[in-house]
């Protein structure tokens, strides 16, 4: 596709959005851009994708990826690489960033130098866009960010992706009831954060901590474990150490981290899970991670979706066609426990249902 049409329809696209008045990202309802089918594990039906290269030309997109700490990051590259293929029409210019801002940053202008057609960003930190979409702007390539937010530009023509802060509401409306079920009256949590500067983070901790701070709960410590299974681990162990016999709840912010913070459980002799004297609440809810739940060793999993790509297409297919794209795409999450005692909560005035995780849901997940 030629650089100046895109550059018209980018400008058409924004102008647009602005004129239309967005609503912010925590007003929105996490509103799935495609029917689902609840209780199943991720079934959100993604959109059909007829290849908008189905014109002969090969569409070149660059996609800045944050890395590949986690087992939902392994998910998410692999949406995009399946989606953005040669076969359906693209070359897609991958930079694994390995977690660094700089490097992130420096990828983007690769592309604009590459004169690609469509850049993703999946942004490492929510800070520190606006000088570098200036300049995708200016050079009239758009930009589509997925996953994560941007929190000091909106010069990007869409976003896909989760309500961060929902997650960790969820959390703590899913604690509270479970809570209250199990006769539990005292709340001594630690948390196990992602990585620092990341809006997963920062929405999961500000939910969290929301219903924490309603309820009059303690939350002795709150530490990065940077989403990885090493971090996890790590923080956990000291935790162990600081706040032996002071703690009954653990939430770590992705699975991975879960999986660290177990083996550091273990090793402490600190029992966990449907049958420990800890509650363990961990988030992402890939495959890895339901297996744990549905073994009991992990008591509730909140999705986030990582398959954003076939949605991020749909957005390049309006573009291409002249039209103006949704500004902010909302994935579809369910929610994943192990025990049969609670069939929903309500999270934002919206009853959702939780799904106890089967051996059928662990298949179908990434
Ligand atoms: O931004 C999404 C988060 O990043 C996922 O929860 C985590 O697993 C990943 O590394």
């Amino acid at each position: 596709m030629k650089r100046k049409l895109i550059g018209l329809l980018l400008c058409a696209a924004m102008t647009a959005t602005m004129l239309a008045g967005c609503g912010s990202k925590e007003e929105a309802p996490a509103q799935a851009p495609a029917e689902t089918e609840a209780p199943a594990g991720n079934d959100a039906e993604a959109p059909e994708t007829e290849a908008p290269a189905a014109s002969g030309d090969v569409i070149t997109i660059g996609f800045a990826q944050v890395g590949h700490e986690s087992d939902w990051r392994t998910a998410s590259t692999k949406s995009c690489q399946d989606v953005f293929s040669a076969e359906n029409g693209y070359d897609l210019q991958f930079v694994d960033c390995d977690n660094d801002s700089a490097v992130q940053l420096e990828a983007v202008r690769g592309f604009i130098e590459q004169d690609v057609d469509y850049i993703i960003i999946d942004p490492i930190v929510s800070t520190g866009w606006d000088t570098v979409l200036t300049e995708c702007e200016d050079a009239g390539i758009p930009v589509i960010v997925i996953d994560r937010t941007i929190d000091d530009s909106d010069k990007y023509v869409s976003w896909v992706g989760s309500n961060f802060k929902t997650e960790g509401l969820a959390a703590g409306e899913w604690l509270k009831a479970y809570a209250a079920e199990k006769g539990i009256t005292e709340i001594n949590a630690l948390v196990i954060e992602g990585s620092t500067g990341a809006s997963a983070t920062i929405g999961r901790t500000e939910g969290f901590k929301e219903i924490a701070d309603r309820e009059g709960w303690t939350i002795l410590d709150s530490q990065s474990g940077d989403f990885t299974q090493d971090g996890g681990a790590e923080v956990m162990e000291s935790y162990c150490k600081s706040y032996e016999g002071k703690f009954n709840v653990v939430v770590c912010q992705n699975d991975n981290e879960a999986f660290g913070a177990m083996d550091a459980m273990k090793q402490a002799g600190v029992s966990y899970g449907v049958n420990g004297d800890v509650i363990l609440i961990s988030f992402d809810a890939c495959s890895a991670g339901l297996e744990f739940v549905k073994s009991g060793d992990i008591n509730a999993d909140f999705e986030c979706n990582p398959l954003a790509a076939p949605f991020v297409e749909e957005v390049i297919k309006t573009l291409a066609s002249g039209g103006t794209p949704e500004k902010e795409v909302y994935m579809e999450e369910h929610w994943f426990v192990n025990e049969d005692i609670l069939s929903s909560i309500e999270v934002n005035g919206e009853t959702q249902n939780l799904t106890v995780v089967t051996d059928e849901i662990i298949a179908a997940q990434y």
